[in-house]
């Protein structure tokens, strides 16, 4: 008599594992898709601006950071359709690097996980998420750590060059984006594609 609803129960696990082992493989597929696509723009950019205030010093590096990294961005955002985008919890440009609030929960959540010990750049973040419209998104966010060369433009207020200091603060008077350091969690690269 017990039988037939325990091999129901059976069966329906099976069933479900299934199901879940099919899951598991459609999210490391896109996981592996996305990190493909947009994980070679990070030591592009990083190099990019090594090179430009090197040879260009830090004031003429600007645009670096302003146009030629968000240029690349845009790149791979035509390639894809994704939408790819910087975002931060402190930011230079708050039009274009305001977090959502999917975003921002993750950003906090890297800053936890960086003053508890991970390396940030090992910091990254995917999700499978439904929003209200019932449309499915693969959402992606990868930390980008606050390394020796950002320290530049993104370090200690008073350690700022004083022609630097002026040309910031006369494109971005509601800057956040100082007095960070190393090993910090800058912001992210964030990902999300329509499903
Ligand atoms: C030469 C100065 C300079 C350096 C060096 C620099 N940045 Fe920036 N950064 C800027 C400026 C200017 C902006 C604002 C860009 C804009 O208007 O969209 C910015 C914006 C950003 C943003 C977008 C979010 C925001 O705050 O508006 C991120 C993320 C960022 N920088 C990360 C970095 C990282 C990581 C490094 C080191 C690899 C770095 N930056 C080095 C000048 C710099």
């Amino acid at each position: 008599m017990l039988l037939k609803p325990m091999c129901s129960a059976v069966i329906a696990l099976m069933g479900s594992s299934f199901l879940l082992s099919q899951a598991v493989a459609q999210d490391s597929a896109l996981l592996e898709d996305t990190r493909k696509q947009v994980l070679p723009l990070l030591p592009k950019v990083v190099g990019t601006m090594q090179q430009a205030i090197k040879d260009a010093g830090v004031v003429d590096a600007i645009p670096v950071c302003k146009e030629k990294a968000p240029a690349m961005l845009q790149d791979v955002r035509k390639q894809t359709g994704w939408d790819i985008r910087r975002v931060s919890l402190k930011t230079r440009n708050a039009k274009t690097g305001t977090p959502d609030t999917w975003e921002a929960r993750q950003l906090a959540d890297f800053n936890i996980r960086a003053a508890a010990g991970a390396r940030p750049d090992q910091l990254e973040v995917y999700e499978i998420v439904t929003e209200a419209d019932n449309k499915r998104f693969f959402r992606y966010m990868k930390a980008l750590p606050v390394g020796e060369v950002c320290l530049v433009c993104h370090g200690a207020q008073e350690n700022l060059p004083a022609d630097l200091k002026q040309a910031l603060g006369k494109m971005y008077p509601d800057d956040r984006a100082i007095d960070y350091q190393p090993g910090e969690v800058r912001g992210a690269l964030t990902v999300k594609r329509p499903l």
